[in-house]
């Protein structure tokens, strides 16, 4: 039995509520699936974190001085953007209160935006792992290459990300002869001409120099600062969950740990969400459908446009679930609206691929989202792992319980009001 096991066990077996025999059967999960407390990132190199601030809402690391990171990554909306597709550089507004981000002269993206919670030590970003970092090795795989300066500054994922947005023509860097990064010939020149026009700026200019001293500034740099922000702004895991498996057999509620056995239990939830995300970080096929305009032929292949691993087509990566109360809608097109549609989901995945509706027309978007085509759900199907039920068949009570537990079980108390 591990450390935390034990504490679990010893803490119920003094406390005034012995161990339930739920707590027990839940012991067995923890063991069986490797949960573990979300581990803290090290320590706050706080100059970094600082830049790394000023640059996450930066307007002028875009093309056209008109979209930072935090347009699309809201502290307010679960560092997320609360819309099924993300709207690129043109987009207008936020999605707060009754409040709309309206598609203006943007672009719809491919894909949801995906939160930003608890990436510190995530090693493969984005919904197809297309970057991807092994802490070991120092390996680093990226969509295109790097210059062999920028590829050793960066030591982690989440930095080795944050270098693309900044230099995709419908995210940041704005449409061609819209602005001279625009121009650029191709992405490492692009690259240099967003730290030049940075750096003309005095107070990055001396920022940059304080916390670097004696280096030559490249992208890279921008990378290192904006994941010590993101990564230490949202740890955010101080959740029921993460306290029950410290040993606090009282964190969750009954309901909670109801559904927190459904999950692991009947549901199977745990083949893939495991480990101390809650995911596997592998790439799975689910049965999700497609909205929107898709990355290659009006479709969205996922993992598959990368490896060309015919199993791998129409899978995503496993996404981590900590907040993801927080973070409506759901999957990498953002269609399913809320946490009770992706519970339905895989209660009957091929049911739900077949009746599949967007379930609002959103009016953030000038046209209405191109609708699901069917075509090819055989292989949404047949990709599906074969120890991956079809067909659940919750009760009622199993699905409020495993919506509960998604809900408020894996939520950060400090956003939970
Ligand atoms: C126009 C909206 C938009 C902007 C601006 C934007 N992002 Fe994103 N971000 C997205 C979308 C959409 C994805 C998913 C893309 C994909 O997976 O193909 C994403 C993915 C990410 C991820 C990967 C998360 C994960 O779990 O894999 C990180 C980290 C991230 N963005 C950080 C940033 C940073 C840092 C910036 C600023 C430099 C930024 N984003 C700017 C929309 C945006
Ligand atoms: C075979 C692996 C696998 C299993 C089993 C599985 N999931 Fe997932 N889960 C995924 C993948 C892959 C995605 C992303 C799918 C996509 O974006 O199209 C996902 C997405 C999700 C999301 C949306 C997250 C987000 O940020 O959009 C939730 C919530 C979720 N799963 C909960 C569950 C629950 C509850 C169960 C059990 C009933 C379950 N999953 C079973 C692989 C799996």
């Amino acid at each position: 039995m591990n450390f935390i096991l034990s504490t679990l066990f010893i803490l119920a077996s003094f406390s005034a509520f012995p161990a339930a025999p739920i707590d027990e059967r839940l012991a067995g999960y923890v063991q069986k699936f490797n949960l573990i407390p979300l581990s803290a990132p090290a320590a706050r190199k706080h100059k970094l974190f600082l830049l790394g601030r000023d640059l996450f809402r930066e307007r002028r690391i875009s093309g056209n001085d008109n979209i930072s990171c935090m347009e699309c990554h809201h502290p307010r909306i679960g560092t997320a953007d609360g819309i099924p597709l993300s709207l690129g550089e043109g987009a207008i507004g936020l999605q707060i209160g009754n409040r709309k981000r309206m598609q203006g002269q943007g672009r719809i993206l491919a894909r949801n935006t995906p939160a930003l919670f608890n990436l510190h030590n995530v090693n493969v970003m984005f919904w197809d792992g297309r970057v991807e970092f092994n802490p070991e090795t120092k390996k680093l795989i990226t969509p295109i290459p790097l210059k062999r300066e920028v590829a050793r500054t960066l030591t982690s994922a989440l930095a080795a990300q944050a270098i693309f947005p900044m230099v995709d023509h419908d995210e940041m860097r704005g449409l061609r002869s819209s602005n001279p990064i625009a121009d650029a010939k191709n992405e490492e020149e692009a690259w240099e001409l967003i730290v030049e026009k940075i750096l003309k700026f005095p107070e990055y200019q001396k920022a940059f120099a304080e916390v670097f001293p004696g280096q030559k500034i490249n992208i890279g740099h921008f990378g290192e600062a904006l994941a010590e922000f993101q990564g230490q702004a949202f740890f955010l895991a101080e959740t029921p969950y993460d306290r029950y498996l410290k040993g606090n057999v009282e964190a969750l509620t009954t309901k909670q740990k109801i559904g927190m056995e459904v999950f692991f239990d009947k549901a199977k939830c745990g083949i893939c969400h495991n480990g101390e995300h809650l995911s596997s970080l592998e790439y799975k096929v689910v049965g999700s459908p497609q909205i929107g305009p898709g990355k290659e032929n009006g479709d969205d292949y996922g993992r598959y446009q990368w490896d060309n691993q015919e199993g791998n087509r129409y899978a995503f990566r496993v996404p981590p679930l900590r907040n993801v109360g927080l973070t409506a809608p759901y999957f990498h097109h953002g269609g399913l609206a809320t946490l009770e549609n992706v519970v339905e989901h895989y209660d009957d995945i091929k049911t739900s691929l077949n009746n599949y509706r967007i379930i609002e027309q959103f009016s953030n978007y000038l046209r209405p989202l191109k609708a699901h085509d069917h075509t090819n759900d055989y292989i949404r199907i047949g990709n599906i792992p074969r120890d991956l039920p079809l067909e659940i068949g919750f009760t009622e009570e199993e699905k409020e319980a495993l919506v509960e537990f998604l809900r408020f079980g894996l939520t950060d108390i400090r956003l939970q009001n």
